[in-house]
């Protein structure tokens, strides 16, 4: 029952504890939200602080008939410096390209990693994993989509899991042209620990909560004896976690998940998420992995093209299970009315039961032939099969504002309506908004301007080979690029 290509969230199969444990952690985040509400205000006094001194100094040299003094002129000096100190053995190009900064990936106990890969058979209560893990994270060449894609570009297709981004970022990051094997020479600290599945066969099985911290606990214990994490507090930091974060926010412990967000070694360390809270600065949501791996731009160009002149018959599509659990479900409104469209202009994949979960073949044929796709929320806000949707070049149709706009922040154009469509839900519910009269407004010139638009962002949304740059690079250059305005900005709370 591994969703293997599932647009169904991880937290489908257990609503119920993880909607109490959600529930908790509004609380928990709007805390969060005051907190760094409060530290910004102080943050903000201390800049005009050190801004009247430097005002104050500046003034006072001018009247000195001495040079400057000599702990000024040092502290410049060494700021000069710095970039030159970092470039050692490289040419001037791949200097400028690591401007932002360089990595050292923590060569972790094989406990933390590699050992938890070898036991794929064993990563979930339900089946073995080993198949999904494979070639890389990718999986299983994706063979059954010869005749709906361009043979070219078969290889670059695999059936890949929605979890498997710690496995994708670790391998990556391997081959970084900014990792350095000097700690000292580094601005920013990778930890390649698979957070999210060790965590994961724990999750739906009557575990202790000492088995879902248990990793976790271990490699905070480990980091708080390593000296670039103690100089920091974590500050520089970072660390790819392949699950949505409330699988790692559990508050009390009859809750869902781990706690592992929550203990006191991971406050200051930054967090890839196919989730992130969006109340808290140290989660950064990245795209959920898809099947399209391109091996370089020739592939991201000739995909875009196929996308771009396809034949699209129905004006949306509707993929997902909707589930007699809820009695009110959204998903159940919008299944009825994509069922009830005039001449069938909606497609419904139903993935009822598991019938969507070894291999999308359906699903990727239902995007590539509507204009627009329906994105509502599951149990969590996102949804794998939002990328699904976009790299086939429709348009995604959003009922929470927290499903993308303020997930995904890196990885999206800045304007949700160059690209997306929203629609009040309310108005959905009560029957005052037809979805069909709401997309069937757009004309046809504005339907191609959004795809564009999504089209154009197809390589940021996915993980390649690293012939090209795609979500992978957007991110690590994302993280490089706050650590680097830390340290400018002196940019740090409590
Ligand atoms: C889960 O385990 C605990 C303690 O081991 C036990 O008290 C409880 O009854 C178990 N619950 C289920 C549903 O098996
Ligand atoms: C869809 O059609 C069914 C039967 O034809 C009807 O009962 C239902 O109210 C319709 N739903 C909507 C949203 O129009
Ligand atoms: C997927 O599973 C269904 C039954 O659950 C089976 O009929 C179908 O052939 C499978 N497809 C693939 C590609 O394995
Ligand atoms: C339906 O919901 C919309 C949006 O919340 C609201 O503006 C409208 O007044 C509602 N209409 C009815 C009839 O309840
Ligand atoms: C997080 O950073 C702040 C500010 O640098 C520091 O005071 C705090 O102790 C750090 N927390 C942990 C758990 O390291």
């Amino acid at each position: 029952m591994l969703p293997l290509s599932g647009n169904s969230s991880p937290a489908e199969h257990h609503p119920k504890k993880f909607k109490s444990s959600e529930l908790f952690d509004k609380k928990n985040a709007f805390n969060s939200l005051l907190h760094q509400f409060h530290h910004q205000q102080s943050r903000l006094w201390l800049l005009l602080v050190i801004l009247c001194l430097q005002i104050l100094l500046l003034f006072t040299i001018r009247f000195l008939p001495l040079p400057l003094p000599p702990a000024l002129s040092s502290s410049t000096d060494r700021l000069r410096r710095f970039p030159s100190v970092a470039v050692v053995s490289s040419t001037a190009n791949d200097a400028d390209e690591c401007r932002n900064g360089r990595i050292f990936v923590y060569d972790l106990p094989t406990a933390f990693n590699k050992d938890i890969l070898e036991n794929c058979d064993n990563l979930n209560p339900w089946s073995s994993s080993c198949r999904a893990m494979a070639n890389g994270g990718f999986g299983q060449r994706a063979d059954s989509l010869a005749g709906i894609i361009p043979e070219n570009l078969l290889p670059s297709w695999y059936w890949t899991d929605q979890f498997v981004t710690e496995i994708i970022f670790h391998n990556r990051i391997m081959k970084h042209k900014c990792r350095v094997s000097e700690p000292g020479l580094a601005t920013a600290f990778y930890i390649p620990f698979y957070a999210g599945l060790a965590v994961g066969k724990f999750l739906w099985t009557n575990s202790t909560v000492e088995d879902r911290d248990q990793h976790c606990r271990m490699i905070l214990k480990w980091l708080s004896d390593q000296e670039h994490y103690k100089k920091s507090n974590g500050w520089d930091h970072f660390i790819t976690m392949g699950r949505i974060t409330w699988d790692f926010r559990r508050s009390k412990d009859k809750d869902w998940g781990s706690e592992c967000i929550y203990l006191p070694g991971m406050r200051n360390i930054t967090r890839l998420l196919i989730e992130r809270n969006p109340w808290d600065y140290f989660d950064v949501g990245v795209p959920y992995p898809t099947g399209f791996h391109p091996r370089g731009q020739n592939d991201v160009t000739a995909w875009q093209d196929f996308v771009r002149t396809r034949r699209r018959t129905h004006l949306f599509c509707f993929a997902g299970a909707t589930r007699a659990a809820f009695g009110n479900d959204f998903r159940a409104v919008l299944l009825d009315q994509c069922r009830n469209s005039t001449a069938e202009k909606c497609r419904v994949v139903d993935c009822a039961g598991s019938r969507c979960t070894n291999g999308t073949t359906a699903i990727l044929e239902t995007f590539l032939s509507s204009d627009f796709c329906l994105q509502p929320r599951g149990d969590s806000f996102t949804r794998r099969s939002i990328f699904d949707c976009m790299i086939a070049g429709a348009i995604p149709v959003f009922f929470w504002r927290r499903t993308a706009y303020y997930q995904y922040e890196w990885f999206l154009p800045s304007e949700p309506e160059s690209y997306s469509v929203f629609i009040d839900r309310n108005a959905v519910k009560n029957g005052t908004a037809s979805i069909e009269a709401v997309l069937e407004r757009f004309s046809r010139e504005e339907v191609r301007e959004m795809r564009e638009r999504v089209i154009e962002s197809i390589p940021k949304l996915v993980y390649g080979t690293g012939g090209v740059r795609d979500a992978f690079d957007v991110a690590v250059d994302g993280v490089l690029r706050r650590f680097k305005e830390q340290n400018e900005w002196g940019y740090k709370w409590k």
